[in-house]
């Protein structure tokens, strides 16, 4: 079974992503993590963010992978190329970056493709942006999560503050987050923006633990066959 979490940045995608697969014994994949990883091999390797051909040529040639503990679904880090990336791709610097390289068309041609091939592998809560849309489209059940931009900034501040990397100043993260959003929805590659058939989920002013249950209610359902 695959569930998408899709939604804008800070929406609490993540936490949501992670919990509901731990609850239902399922994989999780964080797509942000991998579009992330291209954008600072991009940096690393001063590849010209308009230039869709040499974007899509590192995406295609380069080796993403998450690292798991042993029994553990949910990744604790992630490379690329054999670099540990995990704090380097929360830096305020490939905020900005990423959103030039997941707009480029060939970049996300080679980490759809990518990302198709690891929900192929079994359960699945998938997170990102297209995930309900284009990734997985037959997706069993499709969330997207949602919150106000004030909302988001907050727990922005409050994640990179726990993680000690990214910007805890709340009005250059809530500036961040709108700049963001409005390249994700306005992009011509896949937009964001929830399926058809997506449940929208608005978390602002809720506890994460009810979107977390709610939505593990909704896969039990989905599980046993019954309309969710
Ligand atoms: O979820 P995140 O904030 O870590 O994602 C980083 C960027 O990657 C985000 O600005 C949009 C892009 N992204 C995307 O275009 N498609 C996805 N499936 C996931 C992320």
């Amino acid at each position: 079974m695959i569930i998408a979490i899709d939604g804008p940045a800070g929406a609490g995608k993540s936490s949501v992503a992670k919990a509901c697969a731990k609850k239902l014994g399922f994989k999780c994949l964080d797509t942000g993590a991998m579009y992330r990883s291209v954008a600072w091999l991009e940096v690393q390797e001063g590849v010209a963010l308009d230039d869709d051909d040499a974007l899509g040529q590192l995406a295609r040639s380069c080796t993403i992978a998450f690292q798991h503990e042993a029994g553990n679904p949910i990744a604790r880090g992630v490379s690329i190329n054999g670099h540990d990336v995990t704090e380097a791709i929360r830096t305020a610097q490939i905020d900005k970056a990423v959103s030039p390289v997941s707009a480029a068309g060939q970049v996300r041609e080679a980490l759809v493709e990518e990302q198709r091939r690891i929900a192929s592998g079994g359960d699945y809560v998938i997170e990102g942006r297209d995930i309900g849309t284009v990734v997985c489209p037959d997706a069993q059940l499709k969330i997207f999560l949602t919150a106000s931009d004030e909302e988001r900034a907050h727990r922005r501040v409050r994640q990179n503050a726990d993680r000690g990397v990214g910007s805890i100043d709340y009005q250059e993260v809530l500036a961040d987050i709108i700049r963001r959003d409005e390249a994700d929805q306005n992009r011509g590659n896949s937009p964001l923006k929830p399926a058809d058939d997506a449940r929208v989920i608005d978390s602002t002013g809720t506890y994460i633990e009810d979107i977390i249950e709610s939505i593990c209610v909704l896969a039990a359902l989905v599980q046993e066959g019954q309309e969710a």
